[in-house]
């Protein structure tokens, strides 16, 4: 799919800088957000045009199928500035893709490009003074389909609301995180919701984020349900690891999600000549390929978080130590350049504002 050529939409209101405005570097992720909303709704025939509303404006109706059963599905998206000035979304197709993928997995409306893009289109220009320098930090854009009817009983509902919620963000500091493999508590399991972008994973892992943090360690990763002995995602990131030169990432096998930074770098990585695949890996190929010198890095990756190195992966049996062969840097180096175009490669990658 080819998204058409964005509409320029010259009457939108345009969201002034407060007077306090953080450095780019302060605005951290998710803590600042845009005073304006894009919202269309679903009267069960189609959506309606998509309009600019008050942040403090939006209403949540209680008694709705979103809060009482978790009826939404969102997207994390990111708007970069180029450094010739330009503004761009970075790969909505997909992101498009996945959002009505997660929304049939729920049975909420799909969205259909012309409204998508446009009202992506428009969150951008409405905050464009919010939008930090080229290499600087995004506009994070929370694309949402919820339930809005009110009735209590569970079913598909009458009515539902598209919303695209903005944030300021910074571009992410270079870290590194222990991580807690967690063996009783499970996210997701086969025939689940797992590849749905959906609170109720989110939901699922918070125990597990907590619990990890409660042990020393910074995050956690799921493993399969049935066994405890696969790697699945992080708390919030898909998960790549290097063992003999090889770079893995667990298959979408339904119960991950399919990460558009994931996508991104198996393309990215194969480019530089890596032999990048989709494959199974167990936590003790792990620990066997570390002790043997054959680990050569470990990462997640997410659109909030692009690349974090994992320096270690602790579990019962004691940590694995993940070496640094400065992979994880050079690769991040190299998708943050494409997302932010400044290089002219993947050009299919950036929608043009
Ligand atoms: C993203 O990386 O876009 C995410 O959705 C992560 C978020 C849940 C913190």
């Amino acid at each position: 799919m080819t998204l058409a050529e964005p509409e320029l939409e010259p009457r939108l209101p345009r969201a002034a800088l407060p007077l306090n405005w953080p450095e780019p570097e302060a605005l951290g992720f998710g803590q600042v957000l845009a005073p304006y909303l894009i919202v269309s709704d679903h009267d069960g025939e189609g959506w309606s045009p998509a309009q600019v509303l008050e942040r403090d404006d939006a209403r949540l109706a209680i008694a709705s199928g979103t809060v009482q059963y978790g009826l939404s599905v969102f997207e994390g998206m990111k708007a970069y500035r180029s450094p010739d000035g330009g503004v761009h979304l970075f790969r909505p197709e997909m992101h498009l893709r996945r959002l009505n993928a997660s929304a049939r997995r729920l049975h909420l409306p799909e969205l259909d490009e012309t409204l998508f893009l446009r009202s992506c289109v428009q969150a951008v220009q409405v905050h464009e003074a919010m939008l930090p320098p080229a290499g600087r930090g995004s506009l994070y854009l929370r694309p949402t389909i919820h339930a809005d009817e009110e009735a209590l009983g569970l079913k598909q509902a009458a009515r539902h609301r598209y919303s695209v919620t903005v944030t300021p963000s910074s571009d992410p500091p270079p870290k590194s995180l222990r991580m807690w493999a967690e063996t009783e508590l499970i996210r997701a399991a086969p025939g689940g919701l797992g590849a749905a972008k959906t609170g109720a994973n989110y939901a699922a892992g918070l125990s597990g984020l907590l619990r990890a943090r409660e042990r020393g360690y910074d995050d956690v990763i799921w493993l399969d349900a049935a066994t405890h002995r696969w790697l699945g995602e992080a708390g919030t990131m898909n998960l790549f690891v290097q063992i003999g030169g090889r770079l893995l990432t667990p298959p979408l096998d339904g119960t991950i999600l399919a990460g558009v930074t994931r996508d991104s770098l198996l393309q990215l990585a194969r480019e530089t000549g890596l032999d990048a695949a989709e494959q199974a890996v167990g936590l003790d190929q792990l620990r066997e390929a570390a002790a043997s010198g054959k680990l050569g890095c470990a990462f997640g990756c997410g659109t909030a978080s692009r690349i974090v190195r994992i320096a270690a992966i602790g579990t019962a049996q004691g940590d694995i130590a993940v070496p640094d062969n400065g992979l994880p840097a050079s690769l991040g180096a190299r998708l943050k350049t494409v997302q932010e175009g400044a290089v002219a490669d993947y050009p299919s990658w950036r929608v043009r504002i």
